[in-house]
């Protein structure tokens, strides 16, 4: 009959050189006296420990057009499939990490560099972290793109006319911005830049809510 392992063999924890790069070169460091410092888990042990890999799901479009919406039903799906999910909102983070921030163009762009900061920690840590922010300008959801782990970004074109976005205005803000009671308004005064070539295109004005879930899930290899 085969022994247990002694105690100690049990508690034998394999350490191997971790892997993670950084980039560098569009968040320069204020101060010089700063380092990385790395941790003892690998990205291959997290996608073994978790079953898949974190990376970032990341949902464009305009106000209304279902983001939020698609983002919440998805996260609940992959939870139910076993997943680790997680979402960072655009009116969320405009609660706390990003509430000095306006919708400005450059505000805008901060606005999205620091989530697409944040959606990199998630998915070092092995999260899929579903992202929904209108992210207007193209430039910005490339830099969050070039932020993200390699191969790990998957832009998904929440698509709705305006005309659409307009009628179902959820949140009255349409109707306000042309009172012109908001100023800098996606769709109405301020651009939208549609994607070039997103990973998927979701028209929410022709497809349900679960359907858009499904295909999400498709293109991620996650089967429902
Ligand atoms: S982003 O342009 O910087 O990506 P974000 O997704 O964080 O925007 O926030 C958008 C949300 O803020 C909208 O869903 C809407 O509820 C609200 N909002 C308030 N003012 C504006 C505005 N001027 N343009 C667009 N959305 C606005």
């Amino acid at each position: 009959m085969n022994q247990p392992p002694a105690p100690a063999e049990q508690l034998r924890v394999v350490i191997v050189a971790d892997n993670h790069a950084r980039p560098t070169g569009h968040a320069q460091p204020k101060s010089a006296n700063i380092r990385w410092n790395h941790g003892k888990v690998t990205p291959e042990q997290r996608t073994e420990h978790n079953g898949h890999p974190g990376c970032v799901v990341w949902l464009t479009g305009l106000s209304g057009s279902g983001k939020s919406t698609v983002a919440i039903e998805l996260e609940r799906e992959m939870f139910n499939l076993g997943r680790h999910a997680c979402i960072l909102d655009g009116d969320n983070l405009r609660h706390g990490l990003c509430s000095d921030l306006g919708f400005s163009q450059g505000d805008r762009k901060e606005n999205i560099r620091r989530a697409g900061e944040v959606a990199r920690l998630f998915a070092d840590a092995g999260l899929i972290c579903i992202t929904a922010f209108i992210s207007p300008y193209r430039s910005d959801r490339e830099l969050a793109r070039r932020t993200a782990p390699p191969g790990r970004f998957l832009e998904i074109y929440i698509n709705a006319p305006v005309e659409v976005c307009e009628q179902r205005d959820p949140k009255g803000l349409y109707a306000k911005a042309r009172r012109g009671e908001i100023k800098e308004f996606t769709g109405i005064s301020a651009p939208y830049e549609t994607p070039f070539e997103p990973e998927l295109e979701l028209r929410t004005d022709r497809l349900g809510v679960g359907e858009c879930v499904s295909a999400i899930l498709a293109r991620l290899s996650l089967t429902r």
